[in-house]
């Protein structure tokens, strides 16, 4: 793809006009797409040595998530200035008790931007000859002409990040994807050698698995979506219907109902399951996956996630409904 190519090139120059000789970049990295390709490309830009990359696993990821991140960034890239932060017991903890979806964003929103300073500051003790002068994010160009829906915004995180740093930090921000579109990002990551399996994910929300699981969350509900999300995932891969969808995933819905395995009772959550079609998620229709695997992955679910006895399929639209469910 010569587009592409050329794209790659321009953007890679830009980067090393744009980055002073001896600056260094800080950036955040979420395993999502826009994230994961800007990495790539100021790791290209700017060499490993300027370009340090802080993933905060909040406890909230899906299965897997945080191992396919460590996968890409430290053995497919032998990138060593990745940094982990696992604030999974201060998200959880702070967590506890909390119901009400707004709240539930403002802790995680707050205690997210807490931990990558907390790991800033960690950076900048090991590193003390290095003069970190930007932060890379990995905006695109959707994000800066969209009317986001303010307690929703998917950017407030991310954007607020520049003003929270330790105070002595006055960061400038670069973005190596402002000018592209979802599709040009995608092709210009496979162009740049990101896996396509990190390419083609759906969006996944910052808050992550807390706006999933209704209500208060706990460890065991964590671990019940989960698993139940990665079957479903898992199958619609296998049965070659994620590529058709713009989004989908589980949600838990922490009210019991009464069932039967076996002999026994059972007294177990509510799985429902959300797979939708959009162009930008603004709107979006309900997919009309085929019956067959709505029957598979619901005996799936309930015969292998421990805790579940029934799974629900939603065929809400949006408007009125949203996509998630908090
Ligand atoms: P809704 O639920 O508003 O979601 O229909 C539209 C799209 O935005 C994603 N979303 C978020 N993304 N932080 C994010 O990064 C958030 O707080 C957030 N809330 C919703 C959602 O997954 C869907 O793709």
């Amino acid at each position: 793809d010569w587009s592409i190519q050329d794209l790659a090139k321009d953007l890679v120059n830009s980067l090393r006009e744009e980055v002073g000789p001896s600056e260094c970049v800080i950036m955040g990295v979420s395993g999502g797409v826009d994230s994961t390709v800007a990495s790539t490309l100021l790791i290209e830009a700017l060499g490993p040595e300027r370009v340090h990359c802080v993933f905060v696993d909040h406890g909230l990821l899906r299965k897997n998530e945080r191992q396919q991140v460590i996968q890409y960034f430290e053995h497919d890239l032998k990138f060593s200035n990745f940094h982990l932060c696992d604030a999974s017991d201060l998200f959880l903890s702070r967590l506890k008790g909390v119901t009400d979806p707004e709240e539930k964003r403002k802790i995680i929103g707050h205690s997210f931007i807490e931990s990558f300073d907390k790991e800033v500051e960690n950076i900048l003790t090991k590193h003390k000859d290095i003069q970190i002068a930007w932060l890379g994010q990995g905006t695109i160009y959707p994000d800066r002409i969209e009317s986001a829906q303010p307690s929703k915004s998917a950017h407030k995180i991310k954007s607020h990040h520049n003003l929270t740093l330790p105070a002595s930090m006055k960061l400038k921000v670069v973005e190596p994807l402002k000018e592209l579109y979802k599709d040009e990002v995608r092709r210009l990551g496979l162009q740049i050698g990101v896996p396509k399996d990190l390419i083609d994910r759906h969006p996944f929300p910052g808050p992550g698995l807390a706006i999933r699981i209704l209500g208060e969350i706990d460890h065991e509900k964590v671990k019940i979506l989960q698993e139940s999300d990665y079957l479903f995932i898992q199958e619609l891969r296998n049965w070659k219907l994620y590529d058709q969808v713009w989004q989908a995933f589980a949600a838990l819905i922490p009210v019991r109902t009464v069932g039967v395995m076996g002999d026994a009772r059972t007294y177990d959550f509510i799985i429902t399951l959300r797979a939708v079609t959009s162009v930008d998620g603004m709107t979006a229709d309900w997919a009309k996956l085929p019956y067959e695997f709505l029957e598979h992955i619901s005996t799936q679910i309930i015969n292998r996630v421990k805790g579940v006895n029934r799974v629900l399929y939603d065929v809400s639209q949006k408007p009125p409904s949203t996509i998630e469910y908090e």
